[in-house]
């Protein structure tokens, strides 16, 4: 098993297929025109393949996907049918633009809890927020893999002034659909013109969401992320991740490959690791994990190191989140 230096043990390893995407969210990509990775510097399939199988060696039994937009890769469906070997437990977080491409292969692939981004309930806002206009796509295939009895949980990312006020709504889509609903902290990344006062935190999400319905917190799981919360009567529930406010460091058990091949210990860690280059040189990269893993700081990479209403983003040392992959 792989431990941090501070005796976490990480089990959990998220890679990134790609950093195109087929959304242009603005909390996300710095612009419109921004340059892509050149397809040699990605990872190819085999090298994902031979990249993942040493983390499972080395004890990962969890892995996620994600970009970019993981299925915007022309060989996505290859590369989950090859990890699909590893019988970890294997997931992807999708803007859920091309879901009903992939459901076979979802099926397949033992692939049966999803995340889908979706900020809004407003089909104009969503086109402001993505720039472009698929909130009916994006929401058909919700209903889809719901009924395909796939579980699946919706990340909204709350902005103060953008959709903190749709809060409720969601909440309300727990009623009668089995959802999962997180709301997400805005957090700050490279180029993302995060500001402090743009956070709209855990504890005013509760207050808002208190003035609407009575709710319990539910028992979580060690290494959670979110607080979970459910609604007497709901089907869904709904949970909050305060990574700005209440982070959950002490209890991470992440690592994060990016697609061209870079481990980072965290996702807000200011340094990574060249893996990529490493196994194309025919080196052994079992160290090179174990030592990036014990250089991992106890919380947010180090960087948060003032009250975030405090916190200058643009001295923060890190990549864009369309090229970390959350
Ligand atoms: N703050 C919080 N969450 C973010 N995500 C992307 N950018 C940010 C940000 N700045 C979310 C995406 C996706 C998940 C991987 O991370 O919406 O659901
Ligand atoms: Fe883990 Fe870093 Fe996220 Fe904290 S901020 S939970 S250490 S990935």
């Amino acid at each position: 098993m792989l431990t941090d230096g501070f005796n976490r043990p990480h089990n959990y390893l998220r890679i990134s297929l790609t950093d195109h995407c087929n959304f242009r969210c603005t909390y996300c990509m710095p612009n419109e025109n921004m340059d892509f990775m050149p397809a040699a510097h990605l990872m190819q399939q085999d090298e994902i393949d031979r990249i993942a199988g040493v983390f499972v060696q080395l004890g990962v039994n969890k892995i996620r996907l994600t970009g970019g937009e993981p299925l915007v890769r022309k060989d996505a469906a290859a590369i989950m049918e090859k990890l699909a070997k590893y019988n970890t437990k294997l997931t992807l977080t999708t803007n859920g633009v091309r879901v009903h491409e992939f459901l076979q292969v979802f099926k397949k692939t033992g692939i049966t809890s999803i995340n889908v981004s979706l900020d809004t309930l407003n089909s104009q806002k969503f086109t402001q927020i993505t720039r472009r206009n698929e909130f009916d796509r994006v929401w058909n295939n919700i209903e889809l893999l719901l009924d395909n009895g796939f579980k699946v949980k919706v990340n909204m990312v709350v902005m103060k002034g953008v959709n903190e006020f749709e809060i409720p709504d969601f909440v309300a889509l727990t009623r009668n659909l089995p959802l999962h609903v997180r709301f997400i902290e805005f957090m700050p990344f490279t180029g993302n013109r995060w500001l402090g006062n743009r956070v709209f935190t855990y504890a005013q999400m509760l207050e808002l969401i208190g003035g609407h319905y009575p709710f319990t917190p539910l028992e979580g799981n060690p290494n959670d992320t979110a607080k979970k919360f459910k609604i007497p009567g709901h089907s869904g529930t709904f949970a909050i991740i305060s990574t700005v406010t209440e982070p959950f460091c002490a209890t991470c058990n992440r690592m994060r490959l990016t697609a061209d091949g870079k481990m980072k210990n965290c996702l807000f860690s200011a340094g990574e690791t060249d893996i990529l280059t490493a196994l194309r040189a025919g080196a052994d990269i079992v160290p090179l994990i174990q030592q990036c893993l014990s250089l991992k700081e106890a919380d947010r990479g180090g960087q948060f190191t003032a009250s975030f209403e405090q916190l200058d983003a643009t001295a923060m040392k890190n990549r864009s989140m369309i090229t970390i992959g959350g």
